[in-house]
């Protein structure tokens, strides 16, 4: 059976969607009037993401990217997430409705080829407090809480807790194992983290670095302006959370972290997905009940920043094609 067009483009502008190391952990399969989207237990990482919150977050992303490009198309569209419970891998169906898509999401759009993770060094110019709001807007649009760390005492403690995940990650039999694969793809790879995507780890630095240590990085740092030194990176902190943390409000997160990456962009911020603080069982404890005091569950941080002065445009990692992320149509 042939694939409707308008779908196909959809889902192929929804690879776009950022992914844990870049493994694109999804499936997608394409009917008639109606998409499927599928999680690729295959690509999960056991010992960075022991309970496969990443790759629920990922999918999320996915899904999110999806719906911003079929409202692009102008097409409304009703999503069923988790549909069967027999088959937890089967994440969302969205079947495409009569009617035109929504506006909110179709001003995303143009943010979707633009997003990069950028893991540099950021401005000293700050992000202001009605720009936090928007996102936050974002966030709660898709579901989800988006809560800023604020004041050098909780700062300071989510460094720690984001330090404290670093050593218990590598000391988790696995974990460097499943970096080295992740960066070090063989040439022409459509997946993984490319060396130009990552800055080397610093060094010197007064305080440590929060950002994750990658074996190799090639990409250059923007160069200091007069007057500046490395603490005067005004990054924001955005911690994303839900009330539950099942394997729907995982997805649900995911779509907000899109929300939130794409309005950002959008406003011309540069932005870094943090996700190892969470993927360690008692420092996302520590986030939930230490700096952030809230019931709710936190699923990643956000650092949002201005890009530095005379910072390069960073190149596009690369994605799979689509013919590789495609299950079969269904019988009948
Ligand atoms: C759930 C999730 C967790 C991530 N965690 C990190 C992280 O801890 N550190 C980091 O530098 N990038 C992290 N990333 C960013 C990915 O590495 C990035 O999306 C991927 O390499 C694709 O690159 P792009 O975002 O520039 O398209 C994460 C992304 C997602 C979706």
């Amino acid at each position: 059976m042939s694939q409707p067009a308008d779908l196909v483009q959809a889902v192929q502008r929804a690879l776009r969607a950022p992914s844990v190391h870049n493994t694109q952990p999804w499936l997608w399969r394409i009917g008639p009037g109606a998409v499927e989207l599928h999680a690729d237990w295959t690509r999960h990482l056991p010992a960075t993401d022991p309970d496969r919150r990443d790759v629920l977050l990922s999918c999320g992303a996915a899904l999110h990217h999806l719906l911003v490009s079929l409202a692009a198309a102008d097409m409304a569209a009703h999503i069923e997430r988790l549909p069967d419970p027999e088959n937890l891998a089967h994440l969302a169906t969205i079947t495409v409705q009569p009617g035109r898509g929504s506006a909110d999401d179709a001003a995303l759009a143009s943010s979707i080829e633009r997003r990069r993770t950028d893991r540099r060094r950021m401005s000293h110019r700050p992000v202001l407090s009605h720009q936090i709001r928007s996102l936050a807007k974002q966030a709660s649009r898709a579901g989800a809480l988006l809560l800023p760390v604020t004041g050098p005492a909780l700062r300071h403690h989510l460094t720690a807790a984001l330090v404290h995940a670093a050593h218990t990650q590598a000391q988790t039999p696995g974990y460097l194992a499943e970096l080295q694969v992740w960066t070090h793809r063989h040439a022409g790879a459509r997946d993984g983290i490319p060396v130009a995507n990552v800055p080397p780890h610093p060094v010197g630095l007064i305080e440590p670095s929060v950002l994750r240590n990658f074996p190799t990085g090639r990409l250059s740092q923007p160069s200091q302006l007069p007057g500046h030194g490395p603490a005067d990176d005004a990054a924001e902190f955005l911690v994303l959370a839900t009330p539950g943390d099942e394997p729907i409000d995982r997805l649900r997160a995911g779509e907000a972290m899109s929300a939130v990456l794409l309005a950002a962009t959008q406003l011309g911020l540069a932005t870094t997905p943090l996700s190892q603080a969470l993927e360690v069982d008692m420092t996302r404890q520590e986030l939930q009940h230490q700096v952030l005091h809230i019931p709710e569950h936190p699923h990643l941080i956000i650092r949002v920043g201005w890009r530095a002065t005379g910072a390069d445009q960073l190149p596009p990692t690369p994605r799979r094609d689509l013919c590789c992320v495609l299950l079969p149509p269904r019988e009948g």
